[in-house]
């Protein structure tokens, strides 16, 4: 199993394991995390975007141009962001954190 632990908007911590292959998106949704996803996986909305802290984000695979484009739409997007639905999980990231940034919408009125 690969642990992850996700930062909520908040600040509160949830660490979870998720087996080899797990897409992050699905992860998070399983462990209650607001993350909408609204177009489960192909690229057309960016509510999966997530936050890593640098050296998580590092152990990634690079993003695809077209992940690059939906993240410039992402509203509070910063150099660290993914889109979850891209990110599957192996070995490699165990340990993982993932930050869940602010519900999209109430970004809005801050
Ligand atoms: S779920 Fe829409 S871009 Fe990831």
């Amino acid at each position: 199993m690969i642990r992850v632990r996700f930062e909520g908007p908040g600040g509160q911590v949830q660490d979870v394991e998720a087996p080899p292959g797990a897409r992050l998106l699905e992860v998070a949704q399983n462990a209650g995390q607001p993350l909408e996803g609204t177009c489960e996986g192909q690229m057309a909305c960016s509510t999966c975007h997530v936050i890593l802290p640098a050296v998580d984000f590092s152990r990634l695979p690079e993003a695809s141009e077209e992940e690059e484009d939906m993240l410039d739409l992402a509203i509070g997007a910063v150099r660290t962001s993914r889109l979850a639905c891209q990110i599957v999980l192996n070995d490699t990231l165990d340990g993982l954190t993932v930050q869940i940034p602010s519900a999209h919408r109430d970004m809005q009125g801050r």
